[in-house]
């Protein structure tokens, strides 16, 4: 992607200016950011997406006197209301999984890095519907796909919610600004902003979405691979205290204990490369509800194409991918690299990698990570 060259996506700037002036520190209103924009699923595709298993769906009516109402999915169409009563929203996560133009719009989105990226997310509302005021934690592109939103933000200190409510939703919203977005246009919201976006008749937004990692959850799952061996010959290593006295107070912790964890925790972690590739595994990994259909036919490898559920991802070590992780060097590295930013290889330079790396790439595309085409 030419980061440099204007985007229309963008108002007209480029994305190396976005990122350096408005990403994470201001909202940015595009008109016409996708010029004539149209949905890429209809009404009833993206609520049959919403009765599916697998798929994760919200339903959020508002019931009047401020009070709020949320279903989790599957939603079939008999749990939804009927499209004539206003005040009603379903949302679907992930559309980018499941319908491929979702995914290509996502790409174009690829200024940031993909260990960022995180799903498309659609809504569909009638009139008057939304999820009320509230923040979320992550940027958020909103591009309006359908009908129209009026969306009201401010960026507020007091960022309280309302208590026994099942959404979050702001105790205090002060609006400082209001647009109403058309199809094929966008705003932007860094994290944290208040926000209200209602339904001007029936309407469909789509939020380019973010992730934002929790420092203690990212902790926690690199604490978990961190424990995971990658040299199954290692010695193990058991707890032994020939100089333990007796005692009287059976049930306090030894001292010696926490010593050895310590020590363990510090091994682990001073293992050259282990938090690389931890992270690198904990941010590959697809969502719990992600899965790969294996291939029919085992051919031979030609053209490759990663499949839309795919993350790959690299550092200067290793290639990431569904949450594994392999050591790659020279030649190798550069073309898994490839794979990665472009999600594709010519079947020119799949006949450049090394015999490990095709069997590598050969057992991807027999789980379905990955397709291999004659084009
Ligand atoms: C919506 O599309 O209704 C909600 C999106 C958001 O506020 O983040
Ligand atoms: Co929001």
């Amino acid at each position: 992607m030419d980061i440099a060259s204007p985007l229309a996506l963008l108002g007209g700037i480029s994305a190396t200016q976005f990122m350096r002036t408005y990403w994470h520190k201001k909202p940015l209103l595009v008109r016409q950011a996708v010029p004539g924009f149209k949905p890429l699923l209809g009404r009833s595709e993206l609520l049959q997406l919403a009765g599916q298993d697998g798929v994760e769906s919200r339903l959020v009516r508002q019931l009047g006197g401020g009070q709020w109402s949320l279903t989790h999915g599957p939603l079939p169409r008999r749990r939804l209301p009927r499209l004539n009563q206003p005040g009603w929203t379903v949302l679907v996560q992930g559309v980018d999984l499941h319908v491929q133009s979702a995914h290509e719009l996502l790409q174009q989105f690829r200024f940031v890095p993909d260990a960022r990226l995180d799903d498309l997310m659609i809504s569909f509302a009638t009139d008057q519907g939304g999820v009320g005021p509230h923040f979320d934690n992550y940027d958020v592109f909103l591009l309006q796909a359908h009908g129209k939103r009026r969306w009201r933000i401010g960026r507020q200190k007091n960022l309280s919610l309302q208590p026994d409510v099942p959404l979050k939703i702001l105790t205090h919203f002060v609006p400082e600004e209001e647009y109403v977005l058309e199809p094929g246009d966008m705003l932007y919201l860094p994290p944290k902003w208040a926000h209200d976006g209602i339904a001007e008749g029936e309407c469909m937004t789509y939020s380019i979405g973010f992730r934002s990692p929790k420092q203690d959850e990212l902790a926690r799952e690199i604490f978990l691979r961190l424990s995971d061996p990658s040299d199954e010959l290692a010695e193990e290593v058991v707890y032994q205290d020939p100089k333990q006295p007796a005692v009287t107070h059976p049930a306090e912790m030894p001292a010696a204990l926490l010593t050895f964890a310590r020590e363990a925790l510090q091994k682990a972690l001073a293992e050259p490369l282990a938090l690389e590739r931890a992270l690198g595994e904990a941010m590959s990994d697809p969502k719990p509800n992600v899965w790969f259909e294996p291939a029919q036919d085992f051919g031979l490898i030609e053209n490759v194409r990663l499949n839309q559920r795919t993350r790959m991802l690299y550092d200067a070590h290793h290639i990431f991918i569904n949450g594994e992780s392999y050591l790659a060097s020279g030649r190798d590295a550069e073309l898994m690299r490839q794979l990665a930013d472009t999600r594709r290889l010519a079947s020119h330079e799949v006949q450049q990698l090394s015999d490990d790396a095709l069997e590598l790439l050969s057992s991807w595309v027999d789980a379905g990570w990955a397709h291999s085409t004659p084009e």
